[in-house]
């Protein structure tokens, strides 16, 4: 009998290697060397002192800046040998973005703001408001839909750009900080929500955060430190809010 073949393990979702970047005005490389790899699904919070480097960590894995040296490999695909047409289609199609502050549109109403990826990927209009609708009956707040968001508490508005940050079904969701603004019980509604959201969707997600709470949600944990990532021991179940 011939040897079994070789097993194939499925390319990470998100490869980061050897990723490097400076900015003129300080002193050292911010990112220097750093590797990340996530697998389909997989939910990674990464923690950090501010300045460290986290946010432009998010920005160059969602091709948004370009790194010095060091490549982001998504799907197996660099985003460096994409042009900048295919890297904003690959972003729009398949990432979604929560960050501290919401950016929530509010001249939209909740379900514009939810529609507005699917209006981007123009996938047919028919298909846009029902998908919209179903995603913001996910994330509990359907009876939003026609409201405008400065009537809305932060709670709602975060829940509004997670729906948005789904909607179009990403495989990678990059939330940047987004229970910064939040009070403690709306910051746990909104980490179970995503956390759900995930688990059903399938989507893999880095959540950055200062909270050690927030972080345990993620089924690992990481730190940013003089420009590299490093393993942080997960906290225990019983820190959970
Ligand atoms: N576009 C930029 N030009 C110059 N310096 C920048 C730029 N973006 C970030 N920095 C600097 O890089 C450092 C890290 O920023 P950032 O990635 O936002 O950190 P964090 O999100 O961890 O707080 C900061 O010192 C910041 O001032
Ligand atoms: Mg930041």
């Amino acid at each position: 009998m011939s040897a079994p073949a070789p097993e194939l393990t499925p390319a990470p979702l998100l490869n980061v290697q050897g990723l490097c970047k400076s900015y003129g005005n300080r002193n050292g490389a911010l990112l220097d060397g750093l590797e990340l790899q996530l697998a389909a699904g997989e939910y990674v919070a990464i923690m950090g002192e501010s300045g460290a480097g986290k946010s432009t960590l998010l920005n160059l894995i969602a091709g948004l800046d370009r790194p010095d040296s060091g490549s982001v490999l998504f799907n197996g695909r660099d985003l460096a040998r994409l042009d900048d047409d295919e890297r904003t289609r690959l972003r729009r199609a398949h990432m979604g973005f929560v960050f501290q502050a919401f950016h929530v549109l509010p001249y939209l109403t909740v379900l514009q703001n939810v529609t507005l990826p699917l209006d981007l990927l123009h996938v047919p209009a028919a298909q846009r408001e029902p998908r919209a609708l179903r995603c913001l009956e996910r994330c509990g707040i359907l009876e939003l839909a026609r409201r405008y968001p400065r009537e809305l508490s932060g709670g709602e508005l975060q829940r509004i750009a997670i729906a948005r940050a789904l909607v179009h079904e990403p495989r990678l969701v990059l939330a940047d900080e987004p229970t910064g603004n939040l009070d403690a019980r709306a910051a746990a509604q909104i980490l179970q929500l995503l956390r759900e959201q995930l688990h059903s969707t399938g989507a893999g997600a880095i959540l950055i955060t200062h909270s050690t709470a927030a972080a345990s949600s993620a089924d690992r944990i990481l730190r940013l430190a003089s420009g590299r990532l490093a393993a942080r021991p997960q906290v225990s179940a019983a820190s959970h809010p």
